[in-house]
């Protein structure tokens, strides 16, 4: 006869929810498949009449989380009631008094995972945290175990399904922003404030949890610099078209010589370029280092469903080493330091201006760009007169020169506006 891992829940939403209902209804299947029998002790919510789907059975709700982390038959606390507090000092509570934690709460890791992990390394318990980023997509794991051996350079990609739902539905199929963000919320996509999705900050909790993990340094969630996509319009995803081009909202995370850089922001991708493709509420992040080259983690990056298998799978590794007498060794090491500023790293920019149509203007304009030391690599116009659009495509070129720049051009008499600004990640030269 097997062994009972007790299992209580912090939270029962859009994740927990899922899981309980497979870890009550469907348990027969885990068994089967590991060998394990978990059973569900107790279960934290805010408020124990909401429907939530599923018949919990009685005795299993409550609205008071420490009875769930102070619970002795509970071996493993499954967190998944999101944001800092009072979830960080549950978690830690939990992880002292000797239980294992698993966190789908990637504000909390990119918050406090140092010292969380600290806490689980010296209690002797596991803290696991693969549903923190890319939702259903196994990326923690092989980050922190598969590649420990890899120099990483690079970690980019798209981390974020909320805003990538939203990009994808209203440049594919001109959806209003309001609408579609609805959609994410009522798909199980969005946070509970879904403020962080739309402005950048999810995606750089994640942005922070992956460089972490790849670098082997600490970067907090404080330090990665985001812009969220709250700003874009439909001129912009015109604009970007034209020259060939489709927002995303990328996290790009580099170690090179002059330090780790760790950003979100809006960025167009060349139609060509695989992240083009991927749509909805899919995420795909690229891994770069020199020995293994180029590694594509793709799948389902939110959603009740897939999240759930991606907790439930560090469930089933912690219920093992339970079983097994393992004494969890905190298997991550973090350095500190060689953070730089975002800011100074280069990258293409697609610059929209509304400018007067007459001899000399571009000329005007180059002359501002070059002052700057921005080197221009193409302009189309479109309009005659007064309103004529120009969209101009600059070479690489750090952040601080291109706004040095655009503030010049838009003292200009020629420039009307400078319209907007946007990044351009492509491989061409
Ligand atoms: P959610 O639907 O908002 O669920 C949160 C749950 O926690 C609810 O059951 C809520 O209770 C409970 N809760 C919140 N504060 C509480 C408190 N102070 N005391 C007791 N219970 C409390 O959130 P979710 O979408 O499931 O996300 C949960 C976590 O997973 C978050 O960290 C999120 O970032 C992460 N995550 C989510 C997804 C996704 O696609 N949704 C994907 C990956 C990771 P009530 O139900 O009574 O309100
Ligand atoms: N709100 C998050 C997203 C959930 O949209 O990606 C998955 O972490």
């Amino acid at each position: 006869m097997s062994m009972q891992i007790g299992v209580g829940f912090l939270g029962a939403g859009t994740v927990g929810s899922v899981l309980v209902r497979r870890l009550i209804y469907e348990s027969d299947a885990i068994a089967a498949k590991t060998g394990l029998d978990l059973v569900v002790r107790g279960i934290a919510v805010r408020d124990r009449a909401k429907d939530r789907g599923i018949v919990i059975p009685p005795g299993l709700l409550t609205d008071r989380p420490s009875e769930v982390v102070d619970d002795p038959t509970v071996q493993i606390v499954i967190e998944v009631m999101g944001g800092l507090d009072p979830a960080g000092d549950l978690v830690l509570r939990a992880l002292e008094s000797g239980k294992a934690v698993v966190t789908a709460n990637k504000e909390l890791m990119a918050s406090r995972g140092r010292e969380l992990l600290a806490a689980a390394e010296t209690a002797g318990v596991s803290l696991l945290f693969e549903a923190a980023v890319g939702g259903g997509i196994p990326i923690i794991r092989p980050l922190s175990e598969s590649l420990a051996g890899e120099r990483i350079t690079s970690v980019l990609g798209i981390v974020n399904g909320t805003t990538n739902y939203i990009l994808t539905r209203m440049v594919e199929e001109g959806v209003a922003y309001e609408d579609v963000l609805a959609e994410a919320q009522e798909l199980g996509y969005a946070e509970a404030d879904p403020t962080a999705d739309v402005g950048g900050g999810d995606a750089a909790s994640k942005a922070a949890i992956l460089a972490s993990l790849a670098f082997g340094t600490w970067v907090g969630g404080s330090r990665v610099t985001r812009e969220g996509i709250e700003g874009l319009g439909t001129e912009d995803f015109e604009s970007a078209r034209r020259l060939g081009y489709t927002p995303k909202l990328l996290a790009i995370a580099e170690d090179s010589s002059e330090g780790i850089a760790v950003r979100v922001h809006p960025t167009l991708v060349p139609l060509d370029h695989p992240l083009a493709s991927v749509r909805g509420a899919t995420n795909a992040v690229f891994v770069s280092g020199p020995s293994i080259g180029e590694l594509l983690f793709t799948g389902p990056g939110a959603g009740g469903e897939p999240t759930a298998t991606a907790v439930l799978g560090d469930v089933i590794t912690s219920a093992r080493e339970r079983l097994a007498g393992t004494q969890v060794k905190s298997r991550i090491r973090f350095a500190s330091g060689r953070l730089r500023d975002p800011s100074g790293v280069s990258i293409k920019w697609l610059l929209r201006m509304t400018v007067m149509d007459r001899p000399g203007v571009l000329a005007q304009i180059a002359a501002v760009f070059g002052r700057h030391e921005v080197s221009i690599k193409s302009v189309w116009q479109d309009g005659r007169g007064d309103e004529a659009t120009l969209l101009l495509v600059t070479h690489e070129s750090p952040e601080g020169d291109l706004h040095l720049a655009a503030d010049e051009l838009a003292g200009l008499e020629v420039v009307s506006a400078v319209d907007s600004i946007m990044r351009v990640y492509d491989d061409e030269p």
